[in-house]
C-alpha cells in the first residue's frame, strides 16, 4: 500500500490548494418572500429595481435624504416601511397616497424638522409612526388625520409640550410615547387632543419635570398605564402626581429610577381612587418605607421593590395589602451602613401572595416567625441572600409551615448542614435548589423525608456531599436530581442509591472525578433521559483489561435521550457500550483520548441526531464504525482531531461530507490533517479524492493478487500435511468405480495374492497389519507367511519356491534388517527376482517401513525403486490415522496388472 500512497501524494501534491476565506457582507438588497432588506448599505437613493409586489422595505441605517413619491409609488403594496437612521428632512406630501396600504412607517433618527397638517393627510391607514430622535417642531394638528393611528413615538425631540393639536383627534392611539423631550410642566390642557382617546400606555420617562398643574391627566380620556421611569420625582412631586392620578382608570405605574428615596404613608394616597393593580418602584434608592404606606392600593396585584437599599421592613409596612399576588424584593433590602431587618410577621397581610422574589438580599436572619401568614405562597426564592443560614433545622423554615410551597429557592446562601426533616413542612414542594452551598455530609435520606411532592433537588455545587444507599429512599417521586461538582466518596454502593427513584428522568453526576461505580448504578432507571456524566474518571471501567472485562453501566438505559460523557479520558469503548440505546438523540464524547472505534459500537443508536467526538485522537473515520450512525445524524462535531489523510482513512469520509445534509460546524477550520507530513495542517474539506478512486482498480489487483497467494498458501500447506487423505479419497472412489484389480488374462491360477518376504524380526508387525487385509470385508486377500502357511514336512527350500511360484505377487518389506538378513537376501529375494525376470512379470511390491536409501537398497537387494511401478512402492505410515490410507494403497498395488510395461 505504500506505492499506493506514494502515487497519490504525487497526485494531490501537484494541485496546489488555494484556500480563500471570503467573509460574507450584504452588498445589494436582499428580497425574499415580499421582504426587502437594504438595511446597512450605505444608500444615497431608495432602490427603485425591487420587486413591485413588496410588502416590506427596510430602508434604514443608508444616507436617505428623502423618500421620493416617484420611486415609493412602485411599492404600493408596502405594509410596513422602515427609513430610520438616514438623514430625511421631510416627509413628503402624498407618501400616504402612493402607498394606500401603509400600516407602519418608521422614521426613528432622521433630520424631520417640521410637521404640517398636509403630510400626513392620507395616512388614515396608518397604525404605528415612529418620530423618535428627530427634531419636529409642532405646528397646528400634524396628526389630525391618522384616524387609526396606535402608536405614536415623539421621543427625544425635544419637544417643550407634550400637546399634539388644537382639537380632539387620534381617538385610537393606544400607546404615547413623549420621553426624552424637554417637558418640565403638565399643564391642565396639555392633552386635551386625546380628550376621547383611551390609551393604554403613556410613557412620559427620562422628563426634568418640575410641575403638573391640576387636572393634567383628566384631559385624557382614559388612561390606563403610566409610565414616568428616569423622571426625577422627590415624595411631594411624587404625592402630587398620585393626586392628579385621582380618578384616573391608571391600573400600571411604573416609577423605575425616580430617585425617590422616601415613601410617606400619604405618598400613595390619591392612588386609591384608582384601580391601579401593578406598581413599579425598582431601582430608586429607596431606603425608608413608612408604616402603611400602601394601605390606598386595595387593588395592587403586583408590586416590585427590586433593586434599592431598604433599610427596615416592619410588621406595618405592607398594611392592608392583601390582594398582592407577586411582590418582587430582589436586592430590595441592601446594606450601606446597617444590616437591613426584617421583622417578624412582615408578611402577615400577604394572604394571597403566591410569588415572593426576595433573592441577593442582605438582612439579619430567619425566625420562626419571618413568613408566618403567607398562607398562599407557591414560589420563593431566597437565593443569594446573606442571612446567616448555615444549618437548616426542622424550625428553620418553619413559618412556611402554612404555605403550600411548590418553588423554593436556596441556592448560594451558605447552607453547610442539613438537618433531618429540614424540609418536613413542605409535602407540596415540587422543586427544591440547594445548589453553591456550602454542604458538607453524608446524605442519609432523613434531609428529605417528607417531600412527598418533590420532583426536582439541585444540589450541584457543594462542598462535599456524600451518598448512602438510602440517600434517596423518601424522594421516590424525583424526576431530577443534580449532583453536579459535589459528590465525594464512592459510587459503588449496593443497593445503588439511584435504585428508589424509578421516575427519574434527568440525573447529573457531572464534574465529580468519579471512577468507581458498579454496573448496577442505574439499573431500573427505565425512564432515565438526560445523563450527565462529563468530567469524571470512567476511562478504566471500558478498558478491555478492566477486571471482570469492560462495565457496561449503561444497560438498561432504555429510555436515554442525551449522554454526556466528555472528558473521562476514555481510550476504548467496548463494543456493546452503547447497546440498546435506540433513543439516543444526543451523545457527547468530547475531549477523550479515544482512537480506534471498534465496528458497529454506534450501530443500535439509530435515532441519534447529535454526535460529538471532537478532541479526541481519531485518525481514520472509517465506515464499518460509522455509516450506520451518521445515515440519521443532523449534526456532527468532529474536529480537533489528528486526521489521517489518506486514503485508506479519509476516502469514505470525505465522500459522506460531499454527500451529506448533516450540518458539520467549523468543517473548514478544525478538520485539519495531522498526518502524512506531506498534508500536514491540510484541511480535510480540500483532501481530494480522485487519486483514490484511480487506485480503486490497484487495489482490486492488489486484494486479487493478496488472495490467490494466500489460497496458494493454504493449499500448499494442505496438501503438505494432508495431501495423504485427499490421495485416499481419490484412490478410494477411483477403486470404487473401477475395482482394484486390474485382470491379467490367464492369471487367475494363483492360490496367494501375495507372498511376503520380510525380516524375521518384522514378522509380528506385518501379520499383526496384514492379517485385518485377509477378512471377507477388508477384500478378502490371501496372504503367504513362511511360518504360517507352509505345509510340514516339506523343505523349507522347496515350500518357499513353490509357494512363491503359487502368489501372484510377492511383498517386500524393506527394513535395514531385511538387509541384512542374509538367507533372506541371499535366497528368498534371489529367488523371487529371479522368477520375476523368468516370467517376465511385474510383480513385486515394495514396503518401506524405513527410510532406505536407493543405493543400500541396490546393494544389498539388486533392485532400484525406478525398476518398480509406484503404484507398488508403498511407504508405512508413522501416523496411526494414515494406517487407513495406506491399506487403500495396499489394495491397489496388489491389484495392479502384472504385465511388465514396455
Ligand atoms: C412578486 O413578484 C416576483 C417578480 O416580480 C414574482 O416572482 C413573485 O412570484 C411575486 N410574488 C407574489 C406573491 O405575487
Ligand atoms: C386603506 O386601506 C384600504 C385597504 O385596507 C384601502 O382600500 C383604502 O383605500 C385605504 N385608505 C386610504 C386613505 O389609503
Ligand atoms: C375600577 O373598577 C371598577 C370595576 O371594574 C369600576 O366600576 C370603577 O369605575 C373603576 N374605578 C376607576 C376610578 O376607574
Ligand atoms: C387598613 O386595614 C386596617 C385594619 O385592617 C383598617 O382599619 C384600615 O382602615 C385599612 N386602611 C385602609 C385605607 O383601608
Ligand atoms: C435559583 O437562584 C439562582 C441564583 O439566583 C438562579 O441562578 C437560578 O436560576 C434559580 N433557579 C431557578 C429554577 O429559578
Ligand atoms: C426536630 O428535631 C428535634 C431534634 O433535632 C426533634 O426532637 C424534634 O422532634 C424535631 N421536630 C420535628 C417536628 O420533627
Ligand atoms: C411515576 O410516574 C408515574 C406516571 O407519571 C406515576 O403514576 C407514578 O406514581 C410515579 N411513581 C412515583 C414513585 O412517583
Ligand atoms: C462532490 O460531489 C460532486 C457531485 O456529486 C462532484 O462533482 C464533486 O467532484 C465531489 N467533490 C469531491 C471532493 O468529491
Amino acid at each position: 500500500m505504500n506505492i499506493c500512497f506514494c502515487l497519490f501524494s504525487l497526485c494531490v501534491g501537484l494541485l496546489t490548494p488555494c484556500l480563500c476565506y471570503v467573509e460574507y457582507k450584504k452588498t445589494e438588497c436582499e428580497v425574499r418572500d415580499q421582504i426587502a432588506d437594504c438595511s446597512h448599505l450605505k444608500l444615497k437613493e431608495v432602490p427603485s429595481y425591487l420587486p413591485d409586489n413588496i410588502t416590506v422595505l427596510d430602508v434604514s441605517h443608508n444616507q436617505l435624504r428623502e423618500l421620493p413619491t416617484s420611486v415609493m409609488s412602485q411599492y404600493k403594496q408596502l405594509v410596513y416601511l422602515n427609513a430610520g437612521f438616514n438623514s430625511i428632512k421631510k416627509i413628503q406630501q402624498g407618501l400616504c397616497q402612493t402607498l394606500p396600504l401603509l400600516r407602519e412607517l418608521k422614521l426613528e433618527h432622521n433630520e424631520v424638522y417640521e410637521l404640517s397638517e398636509k403630510d400626513f393627510t392620507y395616512c388614515s391607514n396608518l397604525s404605528e409612526l415612529n418620530l423618535s430622535s428627530n427634531k419636529i417642531k409642532l405646528k397646528g394638528d400634524p396628526f389630525g388625520s391618522l384616524e387609526n393611528l396606535r402608536r405614536l413615538d415623539v421621543s427625544r425631540n425635544d419637544l417643550t409640550t407634550a400637546n399634539l393639536g388644537t382639537h380632539p383627534q387620534l381617538q385610537n392611539l393606544q400607546e404615547l410615547i413623549l420621553s426624552g423631550n424637554k417637558i418640565s410642566v403638565l399643564k391642565k390642557d396639555e392633552f386635551s387632543c386625546l380628550s376621547n382617546t383611551s390609551l393604554k400606555l403613556l410613557e412620559l420617562s427620562s422628563l426634568p419635570l418640575k410641575q403638573l398643574e391640576p387636572g393634567c391627566f383628566h384631559s385624557i380620556g382614559q388612561l390606563y398605564g403610566l409610565v414616568m421611569d428616569h423622571t426625577k420625582l422627590d415624595s411631594v412631586l411624587a404625592e402630587k402626581l398620585c393626586n392628579e392620578l385621582s380618578g384616573t382608570a391608571l391600573r400600571n405605574l411604573s416609577l423605575q429610577g425616580t430617585t425617590l428615596s422616601k415613601i410617606l404613608s400619604s405618598t400613595f394616597k390619591g392612588l386609591k381612587a384608582t384601580n391601579l393593580t401593578a406598581l413599579d418602584l425598582s431601582k430608586n434608592g429607596l431606603s425608608t418605607i413608612n408604616d402603611g404606606s400602601f394601605q390606598w392600593l386595595q387593588k395592587l396585584e403586583y408590586l416590585s421593590l427590586e433593586e434599592n437599599s431598604i433599610a427596615h421592613l416592619t410588621k406595618n409596612t405592607f398594611a392592608n395589602l392583601t390582594t398582592l399576588n407577586f411582590l418582587n424584593l430582589k436586592k430590595a433590602l441592601t446594606k450601606h451602613k446597617k444590616t437591613p431587618i426584617l421583622d417578624d410577621f412582615s408578611f402577615q397581610w400577604f394572604i394571597n401572595l403566591e410569588h415572593l422574589l426576595m433573592d441577593g438580599n442582605v438582612f439579619r436572619g430567619i425566625t420562626e416567625e419571618t413568613f408566618t401568614g403567607l398562607k398562599s405562597l407557591k414560589y420563593l426564592s431566597l437565593s443569594s441572600c446573606s442571612m446567616n443560614m448555615k444549618t437548616i433545622t426542622n424550625k428553620t423554615l418553619y413559618s412556611l409551615a402554612q404555605s403550600p410551597l411548590v418553588f423554593l429557592n436556596l441556592t448560594g446562601i451558605g447552607i453547610s448542614k442539613l438537618e433531618n426533616g429540614a424540609f418536613t413542612w413542605f409535602r407540596n414542594l415540587s422543586k427544591l435548589y440547594l445548589g453553591h452551598n456550602a454542604i458538607i455530609q453524608t446524605l442519609t435520606g432523613e434531609e428529605f423525608r417528607g417531600l412527598s411532592s418533590i420532583e426536582e433537588i439541585f444540589l450541584s455545587y457543594n462542598q462535599k456531599i456524600t451518598l448512602s444507599s438510602s440517600s434517596f429512599i423518601h424522594t421516590p417521586t424525583l424526576r431530577t436530581l443534580m449532583l453536579g461538582r459535589t459528590l465525594s466518596g464512592t459510587l459503588d454502593l449496593s443497593p445503588s442509591p439511584f435504585q428508589p427513584l424509578q421516575n427519574l428522568t434527568v440525573l447529573d453526576l457531572s464534574n465529580n472525578n468519579i471512577a468507581n461505580i458498579n454496573e448496577a448504578l442505574f439499573s431500573g432507571l427505565q425512564h432515565l433521559k438526560i445523563l450527565k456524566m462529563q468530567h469524571n474518571n470512567l476511562a478504566r471501567l471500558w478498558k478491555n483489561g478492566n477486571p471482570g472485562g469492560p462495565l457496561l453501566f449503561l444497560k438498561g438505559l432504555v429510555s436515554l435521550r442525551i449522554l454526556q460523557l466528555d472528558s473521562n479520558g476514555l481510550d476504548e469503548i467496548p463494543v456493546d457500550a452503547f447497546r440498546g440505546l435506540f433513543k439516543l438523540v444526543q451523545l457527547d464524547l468530547g475531549p477523550n483520548n479515544l482512537n480506534v472505534l471498534p465496528k458497529f459500537t454506534f450501530d443500535d443508536l439509530t435515532s441519534l441526531r447529535v454526535l460529538n467526538l471532537q478532541k479526541n485522537l481519531i485518525t481514520s473515520v472509517e465506515n464499518g464504525v460509522f455509516e450506520t450512525v451518521f445515515k440519521n445524524l443532523q449534526t456532527l462535531y468532529l474536529g480537533k482531531n489528528p486526521f489521517d489523510c489518506t486514503c485508506e482513512s479519509m476516502f469514505w469520509f470525505v465522500n459522506w461530507l460531499n454527500k451529506t445534509n448533516t450540518s458539520v460546524p467549523r468543517l473548514n477550520s478544525q478538520y485539519v490533517c495531522n498526518t502524512p507530513p506531506s498534508f500536514y495542517n491540510y484541511s480535510v474539506s480540500l483532501f481530494d479524492t480522485s487519486p483514490c478512486k484511480d487506485l480503486a482498480p490497484f487495489k482490486s489487483l492488489f486484494i486479487f493478487s493478496a488472495s490467490f497467494l494466500l489460497v496458494f498458501l493454504v493449499c500448499v500447506i494442505f496438501i503438505r500435511f494432508q495431501g495423504w487423505r485427499i490421495e485416499f479419497f481419490w484412490n478410494v472412489s477411483v477403486n470404487r468405480i473401477l475395482g482394484y484389480t486390474e485382470v491379467d488374462i490367464g492369471e487367475n491360477r494363483f492360490e496367494y495374492d501375495a507372498y511376503i518376504i520380510c525380516a524375521p524380526t518384522d514378522v509380528d508387525l506385518v501379520e499383526r497389519n496384514f492379517t485385518p487385509l485377509e477378512n471377507i470385508d477388508q477384500g478378502g486377500y490371501r496372504f503367504c507367511f513362511d511360518e504360517r502357511d507352509f505345509a510340514a514336512g516339506v523343505s523349507e527350500l522347496d515350500a518357499v519356491v513353490g509357494s512363491m511360484s503359487r502368489s501372484r505377487k510377492i511383498i517386500f518389506v524393506v527394513t535395514e534388517a531385511l538387509l541384512k538378513d542374509r538367507w533372506c537376501r541371499r535366497f528368498k529375494v534371489h529367488h523371487a527376482i529371479h522368477q520375476v525376470i523368468e516370467q517376465s512379470r511385474d510383480s513385486i511390491v515394495l514396503i518401506f517401513l524405513e527410510d532406505i536409501p536407493d543405493y543400500k537398497l541396490y546393494q544389498s537387494l539388486f533392485l532400484r525403486r525406478g525398476m518398480i511401478k509406484s503404484c507398488c512402492i508403498l511407504h508405512w505410515p508413522v501416523q496411526r490415522d494414515r494406517v487407513k490410507a495406506f491399506r487403500q494403497k495396499m489394495k491397489v498395488a496388489l491389484g495392479s496388472s502384472n504385465r511388465m510395461q514396455q
